[in-house]
């Protein structure tokens, strides 16, 4: 237990304490804006970091519930600052919000050093806003508590649910094979995003929030409140007086984000069926607290771990359902054994402390261990000749029958070919063809976008076919579904095996062994790696050349290289 810090120990105190010039000016600037010296000096100066933005639906709500945290900061004692940071729209930033995730955690990490604060409470939801904000507090290590978003309320058609991204695609699909005309298409636009909050299937925003839950850096309950419950405001106000006392403790996330803590973490994925993007992150976030996460110990940790979550695209319901059976909480208990209950979370009890009295509303939401979804996680990693690196595929969210299959190869170069060529009628392909899409990995796209489920081909659509093979380096939207496997490692933009792959050549997929291989000669893929010819990269300038420049692959989360290690950075100097 640390002592309780004294206000003259607060960071923010060298900015508003001194009697110097200097301290003079900070004052008066507070003073400008109508404070007084007394609301602030000696007072925990909480940083209220913002994704809310007009560009970004899923965050629209954030401005509002900035309010609720700072009522909560001025009721513990503390002084609320709120501050914007870039807010990664997942639906509209091109070429993929992935690109953008470091440049919010350089943000979040640079506003909180640089700045007169002692501690955050950071706002977020949409997909990427999650780890980017986490990752930045991370390395920054002030006291910090993540608020997610919340999910928004279930989509509704004709009095049918639609899931986000799940629903879109299902129906795209069908609209594709001619199964729906055009004014039930049109009208579904209406029904299928009913409020603000992120994606309310099982996506990666819904996937993360949860995991920040199930690492600590959140307060017991607050991953799954829909967006506009009235719980969520005063979830918004617990977090603010609660920051206040974490300041005085001194309870960083250093404290907190333990090797054990990120396998409750993976663990809770597991059990959720979460988006295969959450591998990345998580091997993101774990870098910046200074632990490497093997992506074997994700298979290792899914072969132990069943499917509770009854939750789309892998199940049935939606997230507002999740949270009215029991929310997070009630799942971890289901899980308890598998669990670190000694870990350490913000409100400064144990995981095992903050599970006490859940319980399950509804089991067929939340399983019963006795009734699980799948027997085991939804997740698994493959290597073989043509992932060395690794692979990833989510099990849970495809045709069963494709988890063992040889097929012949149809290669796209890039996705400028796939929209060329995948719906002509005399594209070379067969519903037991594995369709192969090359250059879509973080520096190849650039930014790894959801490109992974490739869409499947006209002709085969219409005899019927659902689900096919489908290999990439790219990533793949929680929302979505489909016998997928994503971030081939290396990708094929550095020289990767899945550059060589050709027309015919027949891949081997087996899950049960774990393995993706090319099944070519040594000999021939040494004769296409050597007339193999790099592409040039697509940006000579600005961020965009320093993301490929320093970009990590997938496997190692695709952090920059120069942020994703734990190194004690000086405070800066005040002259
Ligand atoms: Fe924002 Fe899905 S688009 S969470």
């Amino acid at each position: 237990m640390k002592a309780k810090r004294t206000p003259e120990q607060l960071r923010s105190f060298r900015w508003f304490g001194p009697p110097t010039m200097l301290g003079f000016s900070h004052r008066s600037r507070m003073k400008q804006i109508g404070y007084r010296a007394e609301d602030f000096t000696g007072k925990p100066v909480i940083a209220i970091i913002n994704t809310w933005s007009e560009i970004n639906p899923c965050n629209y709500h954030l401005r509002e519930r900035a309010e609720a945290v700072k009522r909560g900061v001025w009721q513990a004692g503390g002084f609320p600052v709120e501050f914007p940071a870039f807010s990664i729209s997942e639906t509209y930033m091109k070429p993929s919000p992935m690109m953008y995730r470091n440049l919010l955690a350089m943000e979040t990490e640079e506003a909180l050093r640089s700045l007169p604060v002692d501690g955050a409470v950071l706002l977020g939801g949409c997909d990427k806003t999650t780890p980017g904000l986490l990752m930045g507090a991370i390395s920054m290590n002030l006291p910090a508590i993540y608020l997610p978003g919340g999910p928004m309320l279930r989509g509704n058609w004709r009095g049918q649910p639609l899931g986000s991204g799940t629903d879109l695609r299902k129906f795209w699909t069908e609209r594709c094979a001619g199964t729906l005309s055009e004014e039930e298409w049109n009208s579904m636009e209406d029904g299928i995003a009913r409020s603000p909050g992120f994606c309310m299937t099982m996506g990666t925003a819904s996937t993360m929030t949860a995991l920040a839950e199930a690492l600590g850096m959140t307060l017991p309950g607050a991953s799954s409140i829909p967006a506009v419950d009235s719980n969520h405001t005063r979830m918004a106000l617990r977090c603010g007086e609660r920051i206040v006392q974490m300041v005085w403790e001194d309870l960083k996330p250093s404290d907190i984000l333990t090797k054990q803590a990120f396998e409750n973490a993976i663990t809770v994925d597991m059990a959720l069926a979460g988006s295969t993007n959450a591998i990345i992150h998580l091997v993101a976030l774990a870098r910046r607290c200074g632990f490497k996460l093997d992506l074997r110990l994700f298979d290792e940790i899914s072969s132990r771990v069943p499917v509770l979550a009854n939750i789309r695209p892998s199940g049935a319901y939606l997230m507002e359902d999740f949270y009215y059976a029991g929310g997070l909480r009630a799942l971890m208990a289901q899980i308890r054994d598998l669990l670190h209950l000694d870990s350490l979370t913000v409100n400064g009890r144990t995981l095992g402390e903050n599970l006490a009295g859940a319980e399950v509303v509804n089991p067929d939401v939340i399983r019963p261990r006795s009734n699980p979804l799948a027997p085991t996680g939804g997740t698994v990693i493959l290597f073989g000749s043509l992932a060395p690196d690794g692979a990833v595929m989510k099990t849970s969210a495809a045709d069963p029958r494709l988890l063992k299959h040889v097929g012949p190869a149809v290669v796209f170069k890039n996705y400028r070919d796939l929209e060329a060529r995948i719906d002509r009628d005399d594209l070379p392909v067969t519903e037991d063809s594995i369709l192969v899409l090359q250059n879509a990995g973080p520096l190849g796209a650039p930014g790894m976008p959801e490109w992974g489920m490739l869409p499947i081909p006209k002709k085969l659509l219409q005899k019927g076919v659902r689900d096919m093979v489908r290999i990439s380096d790219s990533r793949m939207s929680g929302t979505a579904y489909g016998a997928c496997v994503l971030h081939v490692c290396p990708e094929s933009f550095v020289g990767g095996p899945l550059a060589f792959v050709e027309d015919g050549d027949l891949i081997s997929l087996d899950v049960e062994a774990r393995r993706l291989d090319l099944l070519i000669s040594e000999e021939e893929l040494a004769r296409r790696r050597a007339r193999w010819v790099r592409p040039a990269p697509c940006y000579q300038r600005g961020y965009g050349s320093l993301y490929l420049e320093r970009v990590l692959q997938a496997n190692e989360g695709c952090d920059f290289d120069f942020l994703s290690s734990k190194v004690e950075m000086p405070e800066p100097e005040m002259h």
